[in-house]
């Protein structure tokens, strides 16, 4: 069966009421797709964008509310300058060939993670594609960018002892009021995580919002991750009991 063929067959596989409204995807391997071309790494990373845009669409298309792409992670700094260098002009380029098609698609694109310390360029492009879909009402693209999880729920707990210090805050402190001290605020946990590349660990990623997430590992690396690889996984996941600790 062709890939035209299969996306077809998963296309009447998959419930359209049902979709996930919120995925999350790790997008993993892309170094590795370059290393076993014998391609430079940067190629990889090149190629990823491609499949970014594939999957928005997709995941668009498929009705999908929200989709959290981690992109770069606090950790990631410590891969050498010039891979570093070259992830931070990906956003640019990419915010600049696809805005005019996010905006027509109603995508609305939301940042999370530091964004202070990344390089002005980038937080530039990310601010003038977050302004520029600030009013648009379907899909949320959600780039997680210099993001970690243990360092933004430090933050959580920073920003609450503040308030409740200061007396803006009184009462109970639940999981709800936790959860609106993140990142994430106004936006409901993953339903479906994806990790690309064979690995199969989270890697600092969403680790409060991920609590009852559904997740699925495929050895894919990200440059290859296509539209049927993303049904498979929606289709995956409607397969699945979700019973929240409930019988
Ligand atoms: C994912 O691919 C992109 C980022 C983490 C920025 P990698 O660069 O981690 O690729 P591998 O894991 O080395 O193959
Ligand atoms: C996770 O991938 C971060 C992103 C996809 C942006 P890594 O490649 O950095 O994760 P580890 O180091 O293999 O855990
Ligand atoms: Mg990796």
């Amino acid at each position: 069966m062709n890939n035209s063929q299969r996306e077809k067959e998963l296309k009447q596989k998959i419930d359209a009421e049902k979709v996930p409204r919120h995925i999350a995807i790790i997008m993993d391997g892309n170094g590795r797709w370059a290393l076993e071309k014998g391609l430079p790494r940067q190629e990889g990373h090149r190629q990823g964008v491609e499949t970014v845009r594939d999957i928005v669409r997709c995941a668009n298309e498929l009705g999908i509310s929200i989709l959290t792409l981690f992109a770069f992670s606090t950790e990631n700094w410590q891969r050498p300058a010039w891979e570093v260098n070259y992830l931070m002009s990906l956003p640019e380029k990419y915010f600049q060939s696809e805005l005019p098609e996010l905006k027509r698609n109603n995508v609305q694109i939301r940042l999370i993670g530091d964004a202070a310390r990344l390089p002005r360029k980038v937080r530039q492009a990310v601010e003038e594609g977050t302004e520029a879909t600030r009013d648009n009402t379907g899909m949320i693209l959600n780039f997680a960018l210099n993001y970690g999880s243990r360092s933004e729920i430090l933050r959580a707990v920073k920003l609450l002892v503040d308030d409740v210090t200061s007396g803006t805050i009184k009462g109970e402190i639940n999981e709800k009021t936790f959860s609106s001290y993140l990142y994430t605020v106004d936006m409901p946990d993953p339903d479906l995580l994806i990790r690309t590349s064979g690995e199969k660990r989270i890697s600092n990623f969403l680790l409060w919002q991920l609590a009852y997430s559904e997740l699925w590992f495929t050895s894919v690396f990200w440059p290859d991750f296509s539209r049927v690889d993303l049904m498979e996984a929606v289709h995956d996941y409607q397969l699945r009991r979700r019973r929240f600790g409930k019988l």
